[in-house]
């Protein structure tokens, strides 16, 4: 197969949402297929665009003016999978830009399979909910989204350790706190379509925060450097704002996160 880092800067460069999505899943394929054969294809080295490829629907907007809408109408519920469908996107481009821009770190084989799995996981639940509003008659780019979900890529662009400490571990753990509660809501509302993309989700990001806490541990290791005092350094230094609790602390622990870890950065606690 063609050298990672130029699939990986492929799918960023690629603005249709459908397209991006089924190429991630496409270069994970063949990357699975060759290492399956027991090759390792070549990693080689990319020129990314700082920002990704998007299509011109949704409209980007700045958080606040993104129209709030009640969970408990059918209407809120829809614009709650549209917001969920916009971070699974902006998730796969964020796992190949590790790939493609952290190219020239030398990482052993095994952090490739897993940031391609994740990439092809986080393709299935884009597909996922786009199946959930397709259901509804709706569709990825009816509703206006949120802006600055690309930020922590930006702003860790020079900082593999930095990029690892922000993405995974702080915003992939967050949704592991806030999806049970929207697996509940769908239950109640026994939308069992969104149920079952919900919980697919919930499972599989458990492995992505254990890949984000595996992969920073081994460069902690590689430095010299303390786990949980590095970890807190880069969040404060890239993160802005406190960590909201409550958090999951059963999966965050099942996922290689303890909770000294992030409670000296929670809301109100320094
Ligand atoms: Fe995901
Ligand atoms: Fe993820």
């Amino acid at each position: 197969m063609r050298p990672l880092a130029e699939c990986a800067a492929e799918v960023l460069a690629t603005a249709d949402a459908a397209e991006k999505a089924r190429l991630s899943r496409a270069h994970a394929a063949a990357w699975v297929a060759a290492r399956e054969a027991g090759e390792m294809p070549p990693v080689g080295r990319a020129a990314p665009p700082l920002r990704p490829a998007r299509p011109d629907r949704p409209e980007v907007l700045p958080p606040r003016e993104v129209p709030k809408r009640k969970p408990g109408s059918a209407e809120g519920r829809t614009a709650m999978l549209h917001a969920v469908a916009h971070i699974e996107l902006n998730a796969v481009d964020l796992h190949w830009d590790v790939i493609a821009r952290f190219a020239h770190v030398p990482m052993p084989p095994g952090f490739y399979d897993d940031w391609v799995q994740a990439a092809d996981e986080e393709s299935k639940h884009f597909g996922l909910l786009s199946d959930c509003l397709a259901a509804r008659g709706s569709h990825y780019g009816a509703l206006p989204a949120h802006a600055g979900m690309w930020r922590a890529a930006e702003d860790t662009a020079e900082d593999i350790m930095g990029r690892l400490a922000v993405v995974p571990m702080v915003l992939e753990a967050r949704g592991l706190d806030v999806t049970p509660d929207m697996i509940d809501l769908f239950r109640r509302h026994h939308e069992t379509d969104a149920v079952a993309a919900l919980e697919t989700i919930y499972a599989e990001e458990v492995g992505h925060v254990a890949y984000g806490s595996k992969w920073f541990h081994f460069l902690c290791g590689r430095h010299e450097q303390d786990p949980r005092e590095t970890f807190q350094g880069l969040v404060r230094q890239y993160f802005r704002g406190p960590l909201k609790p409550p958090f999951n602390t059963e999966k965050r622990a099942e996922a290689g996160l303890p909770p000294d870890f992030y409670w000296p950065l929670a809301d109100g606690m320094d």
